[in-house]
């Protein structure tokens, strides 16, 4: 494995996902990691991230000095090339303006980390200080227009170090950049695949749920499902899931996803039909905190009744993901840690006094599809775009009813519909309906009408943090609108919500 130690870069996942890509384990580790845990880890390299302090800031993060002593080689990335510089003996010359952009890297030999680059090559660049002068036994192996010192190696002690970002996709050759040091330096093998993470963590599963049962909250999102379907694998009928129907789902939501886990993977799933206990406590509630507020608490009341149902239950399992864990886990104990708010049964294993079985926390997003793939999950579910908890009460601005739960039910249906038919159903960060509190008047036939109006949502996205509007075709707007208002009943008015994130957030509340 590779260890990658965390100094702050927004860049840092991204380096972890290269890494991946070419089939070799890595983790990420804060700076303050002991010298003890390192060696446990047992790495066979090391990569210092970039980061956005300078080296001479008061609290600037720094790692222990003896990691230079670990023995393996170590790759040092903007700020990390500079963290290995000066603690080494060499110099870095502060800036006051930033180099941020492309750069034409010129190398001075295609050895090493630039075996079989090109002599120039295109790098990406985002740093203020750089180095004047590097530490006995080091090289500059590569220069731009302004970094004299753009990379740098000791190869005696397998130290280089890169001020540039060879992990985005601006520096073209950067992938065969990483790859040389792990192959040709570090002597990886390709060992991390979908397969082989299935077996470690089959095993892994066993080991630690060993005669007891566990539990999960199955939402029928990527996540939860395939979290399911591994742990299933490696105890089978001593995982329960529950689905909790809480009323707020899509049309034909919960059967599908009851027939494929239940009838189709025979796997143990209990279903919470709570619907009308969760309408009935939306009753007259407008405002969109406390609507979230009265959905996360009944969840946590009938996912508890559930479970208090099954004998010898001590664990709990969630799809937690590897950006979760990273980013609820400060860098260096700075500001700079982002903690996602969306989590809907965050505050259940403490109160259900359960253990946590998370087999997806060292996972990214795009691997955890990978893995569903190979447990043999169906694409549809495997690309589903992401629904919030507490679904459709979020996306029915005003009061929640069951009429007008059963408006929005049909109208989502006709745009998902479309937008499969279209082809962009898999272009799209979410595409959705929602129904507005207010009325207008139109005219269908000779009468007069006045009736509902349904928005569309259709975002391009990331990582959801910020969004697009989609750039839909107008054929495609046109036939949802067509459809929505000749076949729902209550909906004479179709608007196109073009409002991108910041400042407006991709659900309405
Ligand atoms: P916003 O509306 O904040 O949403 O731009 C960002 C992403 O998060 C999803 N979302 C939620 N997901 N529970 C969830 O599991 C929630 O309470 C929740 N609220 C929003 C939203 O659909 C989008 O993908």
């Amino acid at each position: 494995m590779i260890l990658i130690i965390d100094f702050g870069s927004q860049y840092n996942q991204l380096i972890a996902r290269r890494v991946r890509e070419h089939h070799v384990y890595c983790q990420i580790e804060p700076p303050n990691i002991p010298f003890d845990k390192i060696r446990a880890l047992r790495p066979e390299g090391i990569i210092l991230s970039g980061g956005p302090a300078s080296i001479y800031e008061k609290g600037a993060p720094r790692a222990d000095p003896t990691i230079f002593d670990v023995g393996v080689p170590i790759l040092g990335i903007c700020y990390g090339m500079q963290f290995m510089m000066h603690t080494l003996g060499g110099e870095v010359i502060r800036a006051d303006k930033r180099e941020y952009g492309f750069a034409e890297l010129r190398i001075k030999g295609p050895k090493g980390i630039f075996a079989g680059i090109s002599d120039t090559t295109r790098c990406w660049m985002s740093h203020g200080d750089s180095i004047g002068r590097l530490p006995k036994g080091f090289r500059a192996t590569a220069s731009t227009a302004n970094t004299k010192i753009a990379a740098a190696e000791n190869t005696n002690r397998h130290l280089y170090g890169l001020q540039f970002h060879p992990e985005v996709v601006h520096t073209p050759e950067g992938k065969r950049m990483l790859g040389n040091f792990l192959f040709d330096i570090c002597r990886c093998k390709k060992t991390w695949t979908m397969k082989s993470f299935i077996r470690n963590a089959v095993d892994e599963i066993r080991h630690e749920a060993v005669n007891s049962r566990v539990i999960l909250g199955l939402s029928g999102g990527v996540d939860s499902s395939v979290a399911a379907a591994l742990i299933h694998q490696a105890i089978g009928d001593r995982l329960t899931c529950v689905f909790v129907d809480n009323g707020v789902l899509r049309e034909n939501e919960a059967g599908k996803v009851l027939d494929l886990f239940k009838s189709h993977l025979r796997m143990n799933v209990r279903f919470a039909r709570a619907g009308r206990r969760f309408v009935k406590a939306l009753k007259g509630v407008t405002d969109p905190e406390r609507k979230r507020k009265i959905i996360g608490r009944l969840f946590i009341r009938v996912f508890e009744g559930e479970a208090r149902k099954i004998k010898g239950v001590s664990f709990l399992a969630q799809g937690t993901l590897y950006p979760d864990l990273i980013e609820s886990r400060s860098a260096f104990g700075g500001p700079t840690a982002i903690i996602k708010s969306h989590h809907n049964v965050g505050g259940l294993p403490k109160r259900m006094k359960l253990k946590l079985i998370e087999p997806l926390k060292h996972l990214f997003k795009d691997e955890v599809r990978l893995l569903g793939k190979e447990l043999g999950l169906p694409d549809e579910l495997i690309w589903r775009q992401p629904f919030p908890g507490p679904g459709l009460a979020v996306r029915i601005i005003g009061e929640v009813t069951e009429k007008r739960l059963s408006i929005l039910r049909r109208a989502d249906a006709i745009l998902l519909e479309e937008i499969r038919n279209a082809g962009y159903y898999g272009k799209l960060w979410q595409s959705f309906a929602v129904l507005l509190p207010i009325k207008s008047v139109g005219i269908m036939g000779d009468q007069r009408t006045y009736e509902h109006i349904i928005a569309i949502r259709a975002v391009t996205s990331e990582d959801a943090m910020t969004a697009d509007w989609a750039q839909l075709p107008d054929t495609v707007l046109g036939s949802i609108s067509n459809r929505i208002i000749n076949e729902v009943r209550g909906v004479n008015r179709v608007v196109y919500d073009i409002s991108s994130k910041p400042p407006s957030t991709i659900e309405w509340e």
